[in-house]
């Protein structure tokens, strides 16, 4: 079953999955319920409300308690007010398709200019810590290529890093300079092979701290990643966004400009990344169980494209796999009934949530333990896919504030991800990760 399981991942594995950002996180309204009534109002006002605003930044609300909807929408800040009501009344359209949150009372839409979230909640006290804190991550990273050229890892790693933190700091000068329209938002260049083009942007409503924290949160977590030279990365919250690319991807001159850095001496800049001034660094401590099992399971999968390739070449017996032993010692693989009973059955009430990427259970485990188990949505093609970027990015990106991976179950159609439960945490707590293969 593992055999045929790997061996469809590995055969899907070149193939790009579609590009995906939203994230839906309310409950199913009836199609002309008040609810959509409070929507079509707010969906009317904020392309014209954020597009009018300097900051490219409005919230919205409308209807009354408990069908009332809120909504918030920030541009990217350099893109000018047609482009910037267009894109939000898009978000909008965008919500509502098939592929996205259909009929949903919770969606954050990440388009390339805007962000739009709405939701029944009222989460527009952006001063309430819990409100803004970085929830659901979305990355997008476009592969490795000859595009980047040959620069060595660690140089282009130093490189990128110098403008991502260029940008994070500038972006976060300008916080206590409210004569700054385009409060909390920088963009800059660095003079390298390929040059690279970086953006910083946080909600103009939040403090100085805030913006720093959402900022150095997503510079932690994308520091890793650069070492393997992507052509772009986006990093994104609703809150705060961090990007480059190797091609420029916003309007107008960069606001800051810096030479390229010398070649990194013996210690690649990949193995300390700098942290931008937030003062977090990535605990050893925190690379624990989910960093084994993910990278465990990388392996797995490593193995088994060997083993399917020696065996096309020649015919070894069926038995002696090495991995099961391997995967056994460290990594779990849950049987489905156990999941099942853990979760019973998947049923509607332990539902924690659900995500661009599968619903998220709540489960009790035979011997008490608490876990959260995601439910890939799509079948057997697009689960596995995901799967393997979902491991992919767990083994990326290492830090503490990510839940843990503790195993994972295959059956039949359904790929099932089993992680740590976080206690008073919410469906935010779990990273939905989009990896998107778009040219930029
Ligand atoms: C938002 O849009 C509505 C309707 O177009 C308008 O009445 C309102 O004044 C706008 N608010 C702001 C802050 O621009
Ligand atoms: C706004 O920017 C877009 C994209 O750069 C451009 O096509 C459009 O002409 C601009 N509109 C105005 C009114 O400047
Ligand atoms: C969602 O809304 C569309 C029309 O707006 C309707 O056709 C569809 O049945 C609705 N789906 C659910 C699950 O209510
Ligand atoms: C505030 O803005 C002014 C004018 O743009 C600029 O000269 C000054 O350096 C800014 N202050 C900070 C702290 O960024």
């Amino acid at each position: 079953m593992l055999l045929a399981v790997i061996a469809v991942v590995l055969l899907l594995l070149p193939q790009a999955m579609p590009f995906e950002a939203s994230s839906c996180d309310g409950s199913t309204y009836a199609p002309n319920s008040p609810f959509q009534a409070s929507l079509n109002l707010v969906a009317a006002a904020l392309p014209g409300n954020a597009s009018s605003m300097p900051s490219g930044f409005a919230t919205a609300d409308a209807g009354t308690s408990p069908t009332r909807a809120y909504a918030m929408a920030l541009c990217r800040g350099d893109v000018n007010a047609s482009t910037c009501a267009a894109c939000v009344a898009a978000a909008f359209r965008a919500a509502g398709a098939q592929d996205n949150c259909p009929n949903n009372t919770g969606a954050t839409m990440y388009e390339d200019a805007c962000v739009l979230r709405f939701s029944t909640v009222q989460f527009l006290d952006f001063l309430r810590a819990d409100q803004w804190q970085p929830g659901e991550l979305t990355f997008q990273i476009a592969p490795a290529s000859s595009n980047v050229g040959s620069a060595q890892g660690a140089w282009f790693s130093a490189a990128a890093t110098s403008i991502l933190t260029a940008v994070v700091d500038h972006a976060l000068a300008a916080a206590g300079n409210s004569t700054t329209a385009k409060k909390y938002f920088a963009t800059g260049e660095v003079d390298f092979q390929p040059r690279i083009y970086a953006l910083a942007q946080c909600l103009p409503e939040m403090t100085p701290s805030q913006c720093q924290s959402c900022l150095g949160t997503l510079l932690v977590q994308t520091t890793p990643m650069l070492s393997t030279k992507p052509r772009w990365i986006m990093a994104l919250v609703a809150w705060c966004n961090l990007r480059y690319s190797v091609r420029p991807f916003y309007e107008g001159w960069s606001m800051l400009r810096l030479p390229a850095p010398p070649p990194p001496a013996v210690v690649p800049p990949s193995v300390t990344p700098k942290s931008g001034g937030t003062g977090k660094k990535m605990s050893v401590a925190g690379i624990s169980v989910g960093i084994v099992c993910s990278v465990l399971l990388l392996f797995v999968l490593s193995v088994f494209a060997f083993v399917r390739f020696k065996r096309r070449t020649t015919k070894h017996s069926e038995d002696d796999h090495p991995f099961k032993k391997i995967v056994g010692a460290q990594c779990m693989i849950f049987d489905l009934s156990a999941l099942q009973e853990a979760t019973e059955s998947f049923s509607e009430k332990n539902k924690l949530g659900e995500g661009g990427f599968g619903i998220v259970y709540k489960g009790i485990l035979a011997d008490g333990q608490e876990i959260a188990v995601k439910k890939l949505l799509g079948g057997t093609g697009s689960g596995l896919h995901q799967l393997h970027n979902e491991v992919q990015l767990l083994a990326e990106l290492q830090h503490k504030n990510l839940v843990r991976l503790q195993g994972f179950c295959s059956h039949r159609d359904d790929t099932l991800l089993v992680y740590e439960y976080i206690k008073n945490g919410s469906l935010d707590n779990f990273l939905f990760a989009f990896v998107g293969n778009r040219n930029q």
